[in-house]
C-alpha cells in the first residue's frame, strides 16, 4: 500500500451470519483477491449488520474469527489490504447516526431487501433492519471508497449510499466520494444445486456448498445436483438452468471456458459431468480449508491481524468522521 494516494479505494464486506459458500467465493472473495494489487482495498467482516436479525452470540463470535481465517486462506493479504471487524471501529455506528438524520423514511421503506427480510423475520422487524442500508452507507463513505464490489442484490443499497452522499455534499460542500457499484458478470450468481431457480443460499443446506465442507460432503451435493431430463451438457440458462449453473461452477473452478467445458463433456452422461464438477470444487477448496484450519489453531495470530486491521481502518475513518462533525456543526472535542 505504498502509493495509496494514487490508487482508487475499494470497500466491501460480508456478514458473519453463516458459513462462507461457493456463492460468496465465486461472487465476492475471488474478485476481492484480484482487486487487491490494483486498488487500495478495505475488506470488512460486518458483524453490526449481522445482528439486524437475531444471532446466537457464541456462534457469531466463532463465525467472525472463522471468516477472517477464510479471508486469509483465500489469499487476501493483510500487507496489501485492510482486513477488519466492523464493530472494532466505532466510527461506523457514529457516522451511521448522522447519515440516518439525512435519510428519508420513504427511501428506506422502498428497499427491496428490507421488504424481503421483514417478511422472513415478521416477528422481529427491528429499527436496525430498517436502517441497515444507512449503516452500509457509513461503511462505504467513511473510507471515501471509489468502488464497491457487491452482488446484484446490493446494487440498490449502493445507489442509496450515493444519494445520501450527494445530498450531504449538496448541503455541506464536498465531504464524501461518490462510490460506484462494481458488479461481477461471471460467476456472480451461483444458483442452488437443489433448485437452480434460486440463488445458492445457506437456508437450503443440501443445495449449498460451504468453503469448509469436507470433500465427501461436496461430492455428495454435486452427485445429487438437479439437472434436467435431457442428456447434453450445454450452456443454456433459460432452458437448462441446472446444467448451466454446473458449467459456470466448473468453468470458474477449473479456469477453463464454458465452451471448453461443453466440449470436454460432450457425449458424456450427467453422472460423469456432475462428478467432475464436484471434484473440481473439492480441489479448489482443499487448500483453502486446510489453510483455514491451520490459521484457526493460531488464535493469537488472527487476533494480531484483526487488531492491526482495526487500527489502520480507524486512522482513515476518524479523519472522515472529524470532517463530518465539523461540517454539521458539532463543537470540536
Ligand atoms: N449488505 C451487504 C450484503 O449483505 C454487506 C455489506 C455491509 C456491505 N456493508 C457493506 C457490502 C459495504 C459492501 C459495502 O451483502
Amino acid at each position: 500500500m505504498g502509493d495509496t494516494a494514487v490508487k482508487k479505494r475499494i470497500f466491501s464486506g460480508i456478514q458473519p451470519s453463516g458459513e462462507l459458500t461457493l456463492g460468496s467465493y465465486m461472487g465476492a472473495i475471488r474478485n476481492w483477491n484480484a482487486l487487491q494489487s490494483e486498488y487500495d482495498c478495505v475488506y470488512c467482516i460486518v458483524d453490526l449488520h449481522a445482528i439486524t436479525v437475531r444471532q446466537d452470540p457464541a456462534q457469531l463470535r466463532r463465525r467472525c474469527l472463522t471468516q477472517l481465517a477464510q479471508y486469509l486462506a483465500c489469499g487476501l493479504d493483510p500487507e496489501k489490504c485492510i482486513l477488519f471487524v466492523q464493530s472494532h471501529v466505532p466510527e461506523h455506528a457514529e457516522l451511521s447516526w448522522i447519515l440516518g438524520c439525512h435519510t428519508q423514511f420513504g427511501e428506506l421503506s422502498r428497499m427491496t431487501q428490507f421488504k424481503q427480510k421483514s417478511q422472513q423475520h415478521a416477528d422481529n422487524i427491528t429499527a436496525g433492519l430498517f436502517t441497515y442500508p444507512v449503516l452500509m452507507a457509513a461503511d462505504i463513505l467513511l473510507y471515501q471508497a471509489d468502488a464497491v464490489p457487491v452482488g446484484a442484490d446490493q446494487k440498490q443499497h449502493v445507489e442509496l449510499c450515493r444519494d445520501i452522499a450527494q445530498r450531504f455534499n449538496g448541503v455541506y460542500g464536498d465531504v464524501f466520494t461518490l462510490p460506484e457499484p462494481l458488479i461481477p458478470k461471471v460467476g456472480a450468481r451461483i444458483m442452488s444445486l437443489n433448485n437452480p431457480a434460486n440463488k445458492m443460499s445457506k437456508s437450503d443446506p443440501e443445495g449449498c456448498v460451504n468453503l469448509l465442507d469436507k470433500p465427501e460432503d461436496i461430492r455428495r451435493k454435486f452427485k445429487r445436483a438437479v439437472t434436467d431430463s435431457e442428456t447434453s451438457v450445454r450452456y443454456d440458462p433459460e432452458a437448462k438452468p441446472g446444467v448451466s449453473n454446473l458449467l459456470s461452477i466448473y468453468s470458474a473452478a477449473s479456469g477453463k471456458s464454458v465452451a471448453e467445458a461443453e466440449a470436454e463433456f460432450s457425449g458424456q452422461g450427467y453422472g460423469v459431468f456432475k462428478n467432475a464438477v464436484g471434484e473440481a470444487v473439492v480441489e479448489l477448496f482443499r487448500p483453502i480449508r486446510e489453510e483455514s484450519e491451520r490459521l484457526l489453531s493460531d488464535k493469537a495470530y488472527l487476533e494480531g491481524i484483526y487488531r492491526q486491521g482495526a487500527e489502520r481502518a480507524r486512522a482513515v475513518a476518524i479523519r472522515t468522521l472529524r470532517k463530518v462533525h465539523r461540517k454539521v456543526g458539532f463543537l470540536s472535542r
